[in-house]
């Protein structure tokens, strides 16, 4: 898992800002042809990124309703639009796909891409099951191809700052980590809120524990008649008494992009809401005493201390994602957030959904295929 990359492997992902530009000046894209398939929210964002960074000769669009083919010809008249997946499938010029389409729809996908012989970046998460992402990793490695989940907040530069503050031990032991990513809307009809949503707090909190916890309990509520969760509280139990807390939800009044790391020695706030400053370090904690004539009893002092903001220079992470995956495709290096990854958060996402029938029942994390 990335979590478990040394610190420099993972600050060497390459900032993709101006490099790319010179390609304006004749440098070589490096693939031939790439494609995005799924033109809906978020696909047009991965069009807009690998256009900009001239990644391939040739970028095409794929999707099945025209009228978002037709947004992406409007705003991109170079761009090649397809309503045909198979089409793509036999584009022997084609190297990548990025399916940015439902999750239901993940795993069928990249199984016919990688079967074709393509790299593929899926979105988060990788699949529905445990079982299909291992599938999926298997292919990927029989064929000798790229696989790469987009779990974007993985290329973010203040998960990065926070991955390195807990490496350098600047916050001691990792206490608790308690993460709330709220909003209204977007409302999804095939998987519930902690598909949607709660991926991105997972995989960064087994980025920043470097392991996968022992178990998960998870509720929600589903407030719409459909049976598809809009409301969660995923927690994840790791060793040493360590505990993380993801609440998830479409249904809140504002935007909340939350989460708040207790260390032993200081605690850190990440709001990824805030325009800049997204980070603050608090020297606070509690100190623990014996009472000299009191056996067995403690005296408890608190420290409030200074608050620090630690410098960060950003770009966008899905730019600096989709400059890493054409990388990796082109010198054959495995992506940060590769295969295993993904099917780490999924693995933690199926033990959350079982969890959530079963009334909150703590269920442990299946580690075998991982
Ligand atoms: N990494 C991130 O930060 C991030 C953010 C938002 C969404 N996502 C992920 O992106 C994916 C898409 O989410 P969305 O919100 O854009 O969904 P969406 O429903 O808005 O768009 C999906 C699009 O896929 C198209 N589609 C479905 N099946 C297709 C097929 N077989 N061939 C071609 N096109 C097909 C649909 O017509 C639709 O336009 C999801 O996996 C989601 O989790 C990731």
């Amino acid at each position: 898992m990335s979590g478990s990359l040394p610190i420099e492997q993972v600050r060497g992902l390459r900032p993709a800002h101006t490099e790319n530009h010179h390609d304006r000046t004749g440098r070589t894209p490096k693939l031939d042809g790439i494609a995005v398939v799924g033109l809906g929210y978020w696909g047009p964002n991965w069009i807009r990124n690998l256009h900009q960074l001239r990644c391939a000769r040739r970028l095409i669009a794929c999707d099945l309703d025209a009228a978002r083919c037709e947004h992406i010809e409007a705003l991109y008249p170079g761009v090649a639009t397809t309503a045909s997946f198979e089409e793509l499938l036999n584009d022997s010029g084609l190297d990548a796909m990025v399916i940015a389409t439902p999750v239901s729809t993940h795993y069928r996908l990249a199984r016919m891409a990688l079967e074709a012989g393509k790299s593929v970046l899926v979105e988060k998460p990788l699949a529905m099951s445990c079982r299909e992402s291992a599938d999926l990793v298997r292919l990927s490695r029989e064929q000798g191809r790229t696989l790469m989940v987009g779990h974007t907040f993985l290329y973010s530069a203040p998960v990065l700052k926070i991955h390195e503050l807990i490496e350098a031990g600047e916050l001691g032991d990792v206490l608790y980590i308690s993460s709330t990513r709220a909003n209204l809307g977007l409302f999804q009809h095939d998987v519930n809120v902690a598909w949607d949503l709660a991926a991105h707090d997972i995989s960064i909190i087994l980025m920043l524990m470097g392991r996968l916890p022992d178990s998960v309990s998870c509720q929600g509520q589903s407030h719409y008649g459909q049976a598809v969760e809009n409301v969660a509280l995923l927690t994840m139990h790791f060793p040493n008494n360590v505990i993380a807390f993801v609440h998830v939800s479409w249904l809140d009044p504002n935007k909340i992009r939350r989460t708040t790391i207790v260390g032993s020695r200081k605690m850190l706030v990440y709001d990824d809401t805030m325009p800049q400053e997204k980070i603050r370090v608090y020297d606070r904690g509690v100190n623990v005493h014996r009472y000299y004539d009191t056996y067995g009893e403690f005296h408890f002092s608190y420290r409030y201390g200074d608050i620090q903001i630690p410098r960060i220079e950003e770009s966008e992470p899905l730019r600096v994602e989709c400059q890493h995956f054409v990388d990796c495709i082109s010198d054959g290096t495995t992506p940060h957030t590769d295969g295993l990854d993904g099917l780490r958060v999924v693995s933690v996402l199926e033990a959350a959904n079982l969890s959530l029938r079963e009334n909150g029942r703590t269920v442990p994390v299946d580690r075998t295929a991982v």
